[in-house]
């Protein structure tokens, strides 16, 4: 002990990397569990963007071990090149651990991603076609290819023939596309597992004896609970846990292993992809959020849908998480407004819902109650005292702690490292 999550509480992109870095730094093991390179991290170090997908943040510190956990999808080509462009940057990856048992994402996934999203037409997810979606679909049926199985070439051909037998079914047959080839994929496969040979691990073991020996374990989260596949605005979601109980099973350590858990929203709210968005603000507030916000993905460049702070959603992941503590990122962004909303509650059919409603459809077409709250002018990017924060940004704060019903740790007003204000708790 102690194991921290560190989660995010709306619909993924809240800045858990800069808090992930922050963490890294008084931490053993830094363990991503779910999801695969749909995440992506932006970190700035010394004025240094470093753009990360799959490799867990532990990596830009060398006291720290980054573990890829066995319930993370790994798209190999994409590690690697990570790895490599950290590397050139002069950074030391041969501490990175990669668990055997985490699943492969394979060519077809990715082929089946891009098809299955166009033949959905205007019911599509939205998803980042990198193969997510169908590798944890195969993961369920077992039929999946595991980051062990490469360095077992036999093992790898058999599930590989069963497999694309399907697969080229499906492409040929269903989406009109052309088959794959199993040459290509086994030689392709071949030098992807003669260089991730060094990483692979007993990575849940790892992570049991740094906790056993009283070292500090982070537990890094993707995506997030309105992304959850169980919990968050299905079928709008991904295709994992990525709640804090997701870490359990994704890590392999168990429940009393977490003592900390903190979440992790912006002052706002954004989301990409498709699916329901009740504090979606008008077309003028939104272009607002996404240039003073710089709302494009990581991961795929597109421009993120902006919304105002959703405390009945934020409230609702609290609670599937247990929060112990809330980080509130990007409060700078809100000084561009005179005034700033908060989506209070929900409204439909003149019902008012102050928690989540059960009922997708009701979700789907609620209105937002919003709370209006004046906003403030000065630029919060230098603030580091919490005195130091207008009043009006402290009054801010203090209602979405109330309503979320999680105190408040820190408020990031920059991407810079030390743009965090520490609040007294
Ligand atoms: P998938 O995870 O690529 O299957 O995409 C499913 C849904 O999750 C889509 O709406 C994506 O936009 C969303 N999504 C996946 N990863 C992220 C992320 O890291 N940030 C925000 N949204 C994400």
């Amino acid at each position: 002990m102690p194991g921290i999550a560190l989660v995010g509480i709306q619909w993924g992109d809240e800045g858990k990397g800069k808090v992930t870095d922050l963490l890294a730094g008084h931490t053993d093991t830094v363990v991503r569990y779910q999801g695969g390179n749909n995440a992506g991290h932006t970190i700035v170090v010394g004025g240094e963007r470093y753009a990360l997908h799959l490799v867990p943040t532990g990596v830009l510190y060398e006291h720290c071990t980054p573990v890829i956990g066995p319930g993370v999808v790994v798209d190999p080509q994409v590690l690697i090149e990570e790895i490599d462009t950290l590397e050139a940057r002069g950074i030391d990856v041969s501490r990175l651990l990669l668990s055997g048992n985490a699943h492969l994402i394979m060519p077809y996934h990715l082929e089946l991603d891009r098809v299955t999203e166009r033949w959905l037409g205007k019911n599509r997810l939205g998803t980042t076609k990198r193969g997510i979606g169908p590798a944890y679909a195969d993961k369920a049926t077992r039929i999946g290819l595991r980051v062990q199985d490469l360095l077992s070439p036999k093992i790898f051909a058999a599930k590989l023939e069963v497999a694309l037998k399907e697969k080229n079914l499906l492409l040929t047959r269903v989406y009109g596309r052309l088959p794959l080839e199993m040459d290509e994929i086994q030689d392709q496969y071949r030098t992807f597992g003669a260089r991730l040979a060094p990483l692979i691990a007993d990575t849940a073991l790892h992570v049991q004896r740094a906790l056993d020996a009283g070292k500090t374990v982070l537990f890094e989260g993707a995506q997030a609970a309105m992304l959850d596949l169980d919990h968050g605005t299905y079928p709008f979601v991904t295709s994992s846990n990525p709640i804090a109980g997701g870490a359990c099973a994704g890590a392999g350590v168990g429940p009393r292993d977490i003592e900390r858990i903190i979440g992790v929203a912006k002052a706002y709210c954004t989301r990409v992809g498709s699916g329901p968005f009740p504090s979606e603000a008008d077309p003028a507030d939104a272009e607002v959020l996404v240039e003073e916000g710089a709302e494009y993905g990581t991961t795929t460049g597109r421009r993120r849908r902006c919304g105002w702070f959703d405390a009945v959603a934020a409230r609702y992941a609290s609670r599937l998480n247990t929060l112990t503590e809330l980080v509130v990122t990007k409060l700078d962004v809100l000084s561009s407004f005179s005034s700033i909303k908060v989506c209070v509650a929900y409204e439909y059919e003149g019902r008012r819902y102050e928690e989540l409603p059960p009922n997708q459809t009701i979700f789907n077409k609620c209105r937002p109650v919003f709370e209006e709250l004046p906003g403030w002018s000065e630029d919060l990017t230098s603030v580091r005292d919490p005195d130091d924060l207008p009043k009006q940004a402290r009054s801010y704060l203090e209602l979405i702690e109330g309503l979320v019903g999680a105190p408040v740790s820190q408020v990031s007003v920059g991407p810079g490292r030390d743009q965090m204000v520490e609040m007294p708790v």
